[in-house]
C-alpha cells in the first residue's frame, strides 16, 4: 500500500565516509525522497556538497533526488544539477531576485521546481509564483546546519502555506525542513505537509527503518494529503 506522507532523510546527517551505503540503507529503510543539502559558505554559513555528488548518487540509487540549493548562484549551477540527475531542484526566494526566469529554468531542463523560505521570510514573496512551482519547501530551521531546534512558529506558516496552495489549486507538495523528529512530526503533519525532511532524527537513530516507521505512524494525513501524495507517486 502507498504511504500516505512522503519521508526525505537528509544525507547531511550521514556518514560522508560510507555515502552509498548510508543512502543504500535509508532506500531499504523506505525513505520515499533523498534530500541533499547543497550549501556554498556564502548564502548560508557552511560547505558542503556540489554536483559531482549529485551525479555519484544518482548511480547508486533509485530513490528521487531533493536538491535544496542554498546558494547565492543558483542560476550559475542549475544546468549541471539537472545533467547530474536531479529530481527536483529547490531554490531559496530569498537568493533569486529573477525568480520565475529561475523557475522556469528549472521546468525547461525536465526538472520538478520548488522554492523556498526562511523561517523570517514573508510566504508573500511566493505567492505570484505559486502556479509554476511543484514544491512549496518551509524552512524551520535557519538553513545551514543540521541537528537544530524546530522553530514552533513556523507551524502557523505551514498552515498558511497549506492554504494558499490549495487555494491557487496546484499540486505542489509542501515539504518541511528541519528539527523535524518523531515527537513533532503529528504537528507537522496536522499543519498541512506532505513531505518531512529528516536528518538528525533518521541518520543519529540505530535503526532507520524503526525510525522511519515511528514517523509515518505518528501521522494522520488529511485525505487530501493522500490524494497529492498518490499523485506524485
Ligand atoms: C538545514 C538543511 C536541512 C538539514 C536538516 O540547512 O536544509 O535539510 O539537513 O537536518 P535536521 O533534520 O537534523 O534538522
Ligand atoms: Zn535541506
Amino acid at each position: 500500500m502507498a504511504h500516505p506522507i512522503l519521508i526525505a532523510p537528509s544525507i547531511l546527517a550521514a556518514d560522508f565516509a560510507r555515502l552509498a551505503d548510508e543512502v543504500a540503507a535509508v532506500e531499504r529503510a523506505g525513505a520515499d525522497l533523498l534530500h541533499i543539502d547543497v550549501m556554498d559558505g556564502h548564502f548560508v554559513p557552511n560547505l558542503t556538497i556540489g554536483p559531482p555528488i549529485v551525479a555519484a548518487l544518482r548511480k547508486v540509487t533509485k530513490l528521487p533526488l531533493d536538491v535544496h540549493l542554498m546558494m547565492t548562484n543558483a542560476d550559475a549551477f542549475i544546468a549541471e544539477f539537472a545533467e547530474a540527475g536531479a529530481d527536483y531542484l529547490t531554490v531559496h526566494v530569498e537568493a533569486c531576485p529573477h525568480l520565475h526566469r529561475t523557475v522556469q529554468s528549472i521546468k525547461e531542463r525536465g526538472v520538478k521546481a520548488g522554492v523556498t523560505l526562511n523561517p523570517a521570510t514573508s510566504l508573500s514573496t511566493i505567492e505570484e509564483i505559486l502556479p509554476d512551482v511543484d514544491m512549496v519547501l518551509i524552512m524551520s530551521v535557519n538553513p545551514g546546519f543540521g541537528g537544530q531546534q524546530f522553530i514552533a512558529s513556523c507551524l502557523r506558516k505551514i498552515s498558511s502555506a497549506r492554504a494558499m496552495i490549495d487555494r491557487t489549486g496546484n499540486h505542489a507538495l509542501l515539504e518541511v525542513d528541519g528539527g523535524v523528529k518523531i515527537d513533532n512530526v503529528a504537528q507537522v503533519l496536522a499543519a498541512g505537509a506532505d513531505v518531512l525532511v529528516a536528518g538528525s532524527a533518521i541518520f543519529s537513530s540505530r535503526d532507520y527503518a524503526a525510525t522511519i516507521l515511528a514517523m509515518r505512524a505518528a501521522s494522520q494525513p488529511s485525505s487530501t494529503t493522500q490524494q497529492r501524495v498518490s499523485a506524485h507517486r
